[in-house]
């Protein structure tokens, strides 16, 4: 008998995945089905480093998308990416200057280029008319952001930001909880991230050096994590902020010897490897915040989202790459017993990069709202700038952000 039920259970395991399978291929029929393939959005990309590859990929995975001309400021780099993926015929260009004036029948730009460059690059852009899709973080500082996006306002043209762990369906259940009033009134938030040997130098210094990073773990991967809870309350304007940075990890050389990196990174670097804030939102929210690139610690802590009517944990997570891996669980009463409710892992399929892409492309082709519009990430860029500046003062400060 048991042997039939193993058998039994096998076989429907069985169908079960075929049925997936025939679902899927199913899915993607219909999907290739929706894209107009009379109209080609024609995009370039500017920056031909390391992410600027997801971007292509994503691109390439689009059936009504020409990349038609890619740069970048080193010479020669920009020619030898686009023979490396195998773009064909794309023109190429020493700088997002030089490209913008030059071709003049675009659609659209991905800029891909380190974080002191977004801003000029997305104003270069914008005021020639183009559609922006323009890595995270946003820009550097506060100004920057408020000077894109009266560009962005000038040129009526889709500015979104490239936070691809927002389409993660895990990342979209947290807001769905939240939306649900489950929790209710939210008052206390607490959450960040971080690694214990985790400062980006695989590529070189532009992550580490002010003139290239301008912001380092606070930007880089803080960003995310703020990103995480304040789209899942529906971004509140933030008013103070009491922050404080460190870089004793980064301008230490035997961090780089004991990683089997060059000493001399150390003395590159130019950025913080960790951030902490207290921040009041409107509201009457509180949140607590700390990111790390490098600490002595596996995790700085559990994101936690408290409301009048429960609470909920988001296990320790690599925001940075859109996962949640454990569980999240409700605290809450029922019946007035204190109980717990797990929110199991959702399973997704399809790269979160490939979906930014695509979502962006149907933006610009269907003439949508920004996938991530600046208005948001503006609130985030205003935090971490605030940080920086309290940081530097050593006191609280309040946030101001300038109509735009
Ligand atoms: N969304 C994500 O998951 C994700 C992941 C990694 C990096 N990023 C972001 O992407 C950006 C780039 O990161 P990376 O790792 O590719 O950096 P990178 O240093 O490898 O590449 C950046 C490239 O931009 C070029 N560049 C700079 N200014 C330019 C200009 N004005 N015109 C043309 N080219 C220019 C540089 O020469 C360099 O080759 C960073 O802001 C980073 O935060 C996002």
């Amino acid at each position: 008998m048991a042997d039939l039920a193993d058998e039994g259970k096998e076989l429907l395991g069985k169908l079960k995945q075929q049925g997936d399978s025939i679902l899927d291929k199913f899915k993607m029929v219909q999907t290739e089905k929706e894209i107009d393939l009379s109209r080609v959005v024609k995009v370039a990309i500017i920056g031909c480093g390391w992410i600027a590859e997801a971007h292509v990929e994503g691109y390439q995975a689009c059936p009504d998308v020409q990349i038609v001309a890619a740069a970048d400021l080193v010479p020669g780099k920009a020619e030898a990416f686009c023979r490396r993926y195998g773009i064909k015929g794309a023109r190429i260009y020493e700088s997002d200057e030089a490209l913008i004036a030059a071709e003049k029948d675009l659609d659209a730009v991905s800029i891909c280029t380190y974080n002191t460059q977004h801003a000029p690059c997305a104003i270069h852009a914008l005021n020639a008319g183009l559609n922006v899709l323009l890595e995270k973080p946003f820009t550097v500082t506060l100004e920057e952001a408020v000077a894109v996006m009266k560009a962005e306002k000038a040129s009526g043209k889709i500015l979104s930001i490239g936070f691809q762990p927002r389409l993660d369906a895990n990342m979209q259940m947290i807001k769905k909880i939240v939306a649900s009033g489950e929790l209710g009134e939210i008052y206390y938030i607490q959450t960040g991230g971080g690694r214990r040997r985790g400062i980006p130098t695989p590529f070189g210094t532009s992550f580490i050096d002010q003139s290239t990073g301008g912001i380092g773990a606070l930007g880089d991967i803080g960003c995310y994590s703020l990103d995480l809870v304040l789209n899942a309350i529906g971004y509140p304007r933030p008013l103070t902020v009491s922050g404080y940075t460190s870089n004793f990890f980064g301008t230490n050389p035997q961090y780089y010897i004991n990683e089997g990196q060059p000493a001399e990174y150390a003395s590159h670097f130019g950025v913080d490897d960790f951030a902490a804030a207290f921040v009041r939102l409107e509201g009457g929210i509180v949140l607590d915040f700390r990111i790390a690139w490098a600490m002595h610690l596996d995790t700085p802590g559990d994101t936690i989202i408290m409301g009048k009517k429960g609470a909920l944990r988001v296990p320790s997570t690599e925001c940075w790459n859109g996962t949640v891996d454990k569980p999240m669980v409700i605290y809450h009463e029922i019946a007035g017993e204190a109980v717990e409710t797990v929110i199991p892992i959702i399973q997704s399929s399809g790269s979160l990069f490939n979906k930014k892409i695509r979502s962006f492309v149907d933006a610009v082709k269907d003439h949508l709202p920004a996938p991530v519009p600046s208005s948001q990430i503006l609130y985030n860029q205003a935090i971490i700038d605030g940080i920086n500046r309290s940081a530097r003062a050593g006191r609280e400060l309040p946030i101001e952000i300038p109509e735009i």
